[in-house]
């Protein structure tokens, strides 16, 4: 394989996390690894709730920082849960800043939209539900202008080259369909950070390419992997046969709209006292079982429509008249998706993983702020925080660069194995159906043995190794947590244990659990 040295820092991803740290580290010269055409097929781009931040008075960091710890089941960092609640308010004014068009007041406030588990309305929106669009389109455009930066995109890496637990470089193939060629670009830095793991099951509201690869390759590579239980599932998934699943996003609930099945009971009020406000886990358990019932979930938007409220949501309309459904009119069905991951690479609090020269930031990650349930809207927040704090930590070792900025040049690359879509496509079904929402003891060991055969079935293909190794990971963690809490939910262990302990699995010990 060619091996390539440069002095710039290697960034895998092309979400927020990915571009506000290249961003952030600028002038010193970056790599950024984007799959796709930037600004396409991340998951940040999708975001459509917005970014949690207390942004005046009577709200407060400390408050978001309590609601974030009781959403997290007794595994938030207190720590790190103050430390980004409390920077989230500069963050959004360096969004501004940087040209995202949040939506404002006449006054010249921040609109704020209201999401499950949040006391206060806290999160910081653009035109209804286009925050993630709309932050990706400013930085997108600032990246591109920013002479340090060299994108290279159609291209992704599959493997971390590692010596002594340090890693040293990054094994690159076209993310195309053609070739077979790879080359190792050895970096000065390299930082994950990669999105989740949502497309590993059947049912998602993530881009399609997002199934856990980087945290996968990071796991191959010896890193450290906190939490990889804890799958976030969306209640409020548009049902209606599209994969992926396009989302309705929580603030039409915190708007107004309702929960309720076929025979037109408001299910959720007599399962919780913040009803369809109740946290994430909550509702995407009980709108799971509504849909295992065949009581078919329904968001009902006509109490929005009602006000007038709907022109405020154009990602939910577009995608409901895309499939023919007029939710002025009729109550949109939905289900339960996988929708973010809570565990990821663990890192410190400065995006360090446990691995010399490796670095994460956003989805990937798992910082300790998410716990056993993300608060709604924390993600971006997460992300922001984190690129900035890995890119401080990355500057102190790096010197400037000299003025002019050569850029890297790479030798056409080809693409490896690609993973044959009926071992993926059988991954996912596992995935939901053994990993899925509620778990037990025997459809963990099932979905533990089915992705070993899948693997074995086409061993030499790094990409779906990558996604394998998140599966197993995910599948052992769930397995050896006997209890239920947040997320994560047993039928054979519906209790939560007195004392609260994070997760923590090398994939050696997790294929010991095969
Ligand atoms: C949503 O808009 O409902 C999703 C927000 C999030 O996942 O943080």
């Amino acid at each position: 394989m060619e091996i390539i040295d440069t002095e710039r820092v290697i960034i895998i991803g092309a979400g927020l996390g990915a571009l506000y740290a290249a961003l952030s580290l600028a002038p010193r010269l970056v790599l950024l690894i984007s799959p796709e055409a930037l600004g396409s097929g991340a998951s940040s781009a999708w975001a459509q709730g917005g970014v949690a931040a207390a942004m005046a008075a009577p709200d407060s960091a400390a408050r978001h920082a309590e609601d974030t710890m009781r959403a997290g089941a007794g595994l938030v960092d207190p720590q790190v849960a103050a430390e980004v609640t409390g920077e989230a308010r500069a963050h959004i004014l360096q969004l501004t800043e940087l040209g995202t068009p949040f939506d404002r007041t006449a006054e010249g406030g921040y609109v704020l939209s209201r999401e499950a588990a949040h006391s206060f309305a806290r999160v910081v929106r653009v035109r209804g539900d286009q925050v993630g669009a709309e932050i990706m389109r400013a930085l997108v455009t600032l990246v591109r202008q920013t002479p340090s930066i060299q994108i290279l995109e159609g291209v992704m890496a599959v493997a971390l080259a590692t010596r002594d637990n340090v890693v040293g470089g990054v094994e690159l193939q076209s993310a195309g369909p053609e070739g077979s060629a790879s080359v190792l670009v050895r970096g000065a830095a390299c930082l994950l950070a990669g999105g989740g793991c949502g497309g590993l099951y059947a049912l998602s509201t993530n881009p399609p390419r997002i199934r856990g690869q980087v945290t996968g390759m990071a796991a191959r590579a010896g890193a450290v992997i906190a939490d990889a239980e804890f799958v976030q599932f969306h209640p409020t998934a548009i049902d209606c046969g599209l994969d992926p699943a396009p989302l309705a996003t929580e603030a039409l609930r915190g708007a107004g709209a309702h929960l309720v099945n076929r025979q037109g009971e408001r299910f959720m009020v007599s399962l919780h006292v913040d009803a369809e406000l109740a946290p994430r886990d909550v509702v995407a358990r009980a709108i799971y079982g509504q849909s295992r019932a065949g009581l078919r979930p329904m968001l009902d938007l006509r109490p929005l429509a009602a006000r007038g409220g709907l022109a405020d949501y154009p990602a939910v309309t577009g995608a409901c008249a895309s499939v023919g459904i007029d939710p002025a009119r009729v109550a949109i069905p939905v289900a339960a998706a996988a929708h973010y991951h809570m565990g990821g690479v663990v890192t410190d609090r400065h995006g360090r993983s446990s691995l010399g020269g490796l670095w994460a930031c956003g989805e990937v990650s798992a910082t300790g702020l998410h716990g056993a349930n993300r608060l709604a809207s924390n993600g971006l927040l997460e992300a922001l925080v984190y690129a900035r704090r890995a890119a401080s930590d990355i500057a102190a070792i790096l010197p400037m660069p000299a003025r002019e900025v050569p850029e890297l040049e790479l030798p056409d690359l080809g693409r490896g194995e690609v993973p044959k879509a009926d071992l993926v496509a059988r991954l996912r079904v596992a995935m939901s159906e053994g990993v899925g929402v509620i778990r037990d003891h025997a459809g963990l060991t099932r979905a533990l043995r089915e992705i070993a055969r899948i693997e074995a079935a086409q061993p030499d293909c790094a990409s779906l190794r990558n996604m394998t190794a998140c599966a197993t990971l995910i599948a052992a963690a769930a397995l050896r947590r006997e209890e239920s809490r947040g997320a994560h939910c047993r039928s054979d262990f519906p209790d939560t244990d007195a004392t609260a302990r994070r997760s923590r699995l090398t994939l050696r010990e997790a294929l010991s659990l095969r």
